[in-house]
């Protein structure tokens, strides 16, 4: 019986079978069992015989039963090791994966070249106050300017921000002048209730500008923005300034970019101008309300339209692109910046 069985153990080949193997044989109806379970209707001269074999026996089988069950064990797992095995040295599957927008490019771009500069940058709230927005920027309440930047009004004293301007007045809240001059960039979101065409659209970006410390002039303005133009497009446009009216700023200007490289031959005529920012000295009013002397401090601020800069930089002629999820134009920016 027993060779028979280690046999059947032996060959075996799954631990289902080792396991019937072991029910018939050992389990509470088995084989060995039953004849364990006769020892008592054996004569008492027959039953150590008998037991002591069967007990052997059983020692003997339930061993060769575990010693199959672990290496049938093991085979399963080396199976399954095998079958799940890495080749490391595969190449990799491509998949594609995003990039940078083109107008998070440039506002990079021109967010390293003022810390560069000693500027800090200060992100601002898109929902802002009526106070922050406007009358902290010497726009009280029936000021009739307030028509030039129609407002999306969330309640009458909050609102979408419509200039990152409405940062200046944080900025100069917040900052100890004991400790040498404010310089601050604020880039971000801002919207007014225009209908979307080419060149308009209900949410734009800005990246606001200040400077306020002793004898700061329109001189240091003019070389702030030379100096970014300068270095994010190359010496090749020009620039111009116009004057302009802000309630904030006096005087206020406006500044254009040359679309196409100039030098000193090219025709008036020829030079194709693009605005690209407001600026000016920063209003008495403005700093007085932020209880800065203006006697002792003066300042400069500029709003610069990131989307403006980055068509002149790469030649993107409607600004709809930047919008519109086209991949067709969103890939060709995949490499810079
Ligand atoms: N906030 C102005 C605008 O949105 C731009 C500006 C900023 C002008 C700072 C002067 C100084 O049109």
């Amino acid at each position: 019986l027993n060779k028979k069985i280690s046999a059947e153990i032996d060959h075996s080949t799954n631990i289902d079978l080792v396991e019937n193997i072991r029910v018939h044989l050992l389990g509470k109806k088995g084989e060995l069992t039953k004849i364990l379970k006769g020892l008592k209707d054996l004569t008492p001269s027959e039953k150590p015989v008998v037991g002591q074999l069967a007990n052997q026996i059983r020692t003997q089988l339930e061993a060769e039963i575990a010693d199959k069950k672990n290496s049938l064990e093991e085979l399963k797992l080396n199976a399954k090791l095998a079958t799940e095995k890495i080749d490391v040295t595969l190449p990799g599957r491509s998949f594609q994966i995003g990039t940078k927008h083109v107008l998070q490019q440039i506002q990079d771009q021109i967010e390293d070249h003022f810390l560069s500069q000693g500027f800090q940058v200060m992100y601002g709230h898109e929902i802002e106050t009526d106070e922050y927005n406007f009358e902290r920027m010497n726009l009280p309440k029936d000021h009739p300017a307030r028509d030039m930047q129609d407002t999306f009004y969330l309640t009458p004293n909050t609102l979408l921000r419509t200039q990152t301007s409405a940062m200046q007045a944080r900025a100069m809240d917040q900052h100890d002048f004991a400790s040498g001059p404010l310089k601050m960039i604020s880039p971000g979101k801002v919207y007014r209730r225009d209908n979307d065409d080419a060149t308009h659209s209900h949410q734009f970006h800005q990246i606001e500008g200040l400077v306020v410390g002793r004898k700061i002039t329109l001189a240091d303005l003019k070389g702030t923005l030379q100096a970014l133009t300068n270095e994010l497009f190359g010496r090749g446009h020009a620039m111009r300034f116009r004057q302009s009216y802000f309630p904030f700023t006096e005087p206020s200007l406006e500044v254009d970019i040359s679309w196409n490289i100039v030098d000193d031959q090219t025709a008036a005529e020829d030079i194709e101008w693009i605005e690209v920012l407001g600026a000016g000295m920063v209003h008495p009013n403005v700093l007085k309300m932020a209880k800065i002397d203006s006697e002792k401090y003066s300042g400069f601020a500029f709003g610069l339209g990131p989307d403006r800069f980055a068509m002149i930089k790469y030649g993107i002629d409607d600004i709809r692109h930047f919008y519109l999820d086209d991949l067709r134009f969103l890939k060709q920016f995949s490499q810079v910046g």
